[in-house]
Parts: structure tokens; C-alpha cells; sequence
């Protein structure tokens, strides 16, 4: 199984990115590949006026990890009540309307906040839902992400600690029951 995991931001040294890493390890222990897509390498100076729809290189190289990954884990930072604008730039830049089209796809939300980014995710969650994505129902939330995510411990909180691990195990034999169709 080929799993790449999008950090779902443009802030340079990100939450977002130090969690994909620590959750990156976790499956690949499990033997499982991980690539990782941090939107902070998204080529925006070469969309810069509305380039949609048009064969653009790097954006084509940048999302190539993406389409050909069995499954995507997104980690989705809280900005505003939503999920940051980069984001949904990055999706617009996606093959329309195939690109998420039966991928099998988990998320983790975080936040400064005491919501752990329920309401980023949710919002996420009805795109990913129109553009026919497979989505793993087991979710995960951290609250205080700058004081309850540690880069080597995951996270402080023990209970949801034992979610991310549940999360993990339970993606990976969603993805391959639906990889046996
Ligand atoms: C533009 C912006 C808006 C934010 N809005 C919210 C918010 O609505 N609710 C919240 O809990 N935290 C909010 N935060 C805090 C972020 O959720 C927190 O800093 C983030 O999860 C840390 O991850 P990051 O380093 O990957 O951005 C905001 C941060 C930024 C930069």
C-alpha cells in the first residue's frame, strides 16, 4: 500500500508537518510507503492569475505523489474556522473531476483551539464527499496542538493517543479491502 500523506498547510515549520512526520512512521512500520506532500512546496507563483485547467509543470509534478497513491491521509490545520486556503488552491489545481474519484482517504485535525479541528475537517469533508472520495470514518482531533502534540511522543493526551494508533491500523485494512474490491 502506498499511502501519501498531505500536510495541509503553507506555514513554514508547521504543526501540520511535524504531525505527518511522527504519523508517517507509524505506518511505516507497519510496512506501509509513505511519501509526504507539504503544501508549503506548492508552486502558487505559477498559478498566480487563474491557470485552471491548463498543463502547468511543476503543479503537474507537485501533485504526482497524490494521484498515484493507493490512499491519502490528510492532516487539516483549523485557520479561521475552516481548513486553510492553500488547501482548497491545491485541490482546484487537481485533475477535475477525476482526482479523488473512489481514493480512500483519513484525516487528522488539529487546532490552536479547544475543537482540535472538528470544523476544518468537517467543511473538508464535503468536498472530498461531492468529489466521490472514500472516506475512513475513524477520525482524529487535537485540541492544543501547540502544547498536546510532541514530534517524538505524539500526542499527550493518552486517549487520543490510542485513536491515532486505532486510526492507523483500522485505514490500513480499509484500504485494502477496498483495494480487493
Ligand atoms: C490564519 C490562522 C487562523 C487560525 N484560526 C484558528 C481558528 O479558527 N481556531 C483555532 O482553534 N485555531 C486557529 N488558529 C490556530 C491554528 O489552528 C494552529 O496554530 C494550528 O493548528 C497550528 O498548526 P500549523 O502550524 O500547521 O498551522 C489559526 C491560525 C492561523 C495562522
Amino acid at each position: 500500500m502506498k499511502l501519501n500523506i498531505i500536510s495541509g498547510t503553507d506555514m513554514p515549520n508547521s504543526k501540520a508537518l511535524e504531525v505527518s512526520e511522527y504519523i508517517k512512521a507509524l505506518y511505516e512500520k507497519e510496512g506501509v510507503e509513505v511519501t509526504i506532500t507539504d503544501l508549503v512546496d506548492f508552486p502558487l507563483q505559477d498559478v498566480v492569475g487563474g491557470k485552471y485547467g491548463q498543463s502547468i509543470p511543476s503543479v503537474e509534478k507537485f501533485r504526482e505523489p497524490v494521484l498515484e497513491a493507493d490512499a491519502l491521509l490528510i492532516i487539516i490545520p483549523e485557520y479561521n474556522g475552516s481548513f486553510p486556503g492553500i488547501l482548497k488552491i491545491f485541490i482546484d489545481y487537481m485533475p477535475y473531476p477525476s482526482a479523488f474519484v473512489k481514493t480512500p482517504i483519513a484525516y487528522v485535525g488539529i487546532a490552536g483551539g479547544a475543537f482540535g479541528g472538528l470544523r476544518p475537517v468537517e467543511q473538508f469533508q464535503m468536498v472530498a464527499n461531492y468529489m466521490d472520495a472514500h472516506q475512513f470514518p475513524e477520525r482524529v482531533f487535537i485540541s492544543r496542538v501547540q502544547d498536546m502534540f510532541h514530534p517524538i511522543q505524539g500526542i499527550l493526551d493518552e486517549f487520543q493517543q490510542k485513536l491515532l494508533e486505532s486510526q492507523t491500523q483500522g485505514f490500513i485494512k480499509y484500504v485494502n479491502a477496498l483495494k480487493r474490491g
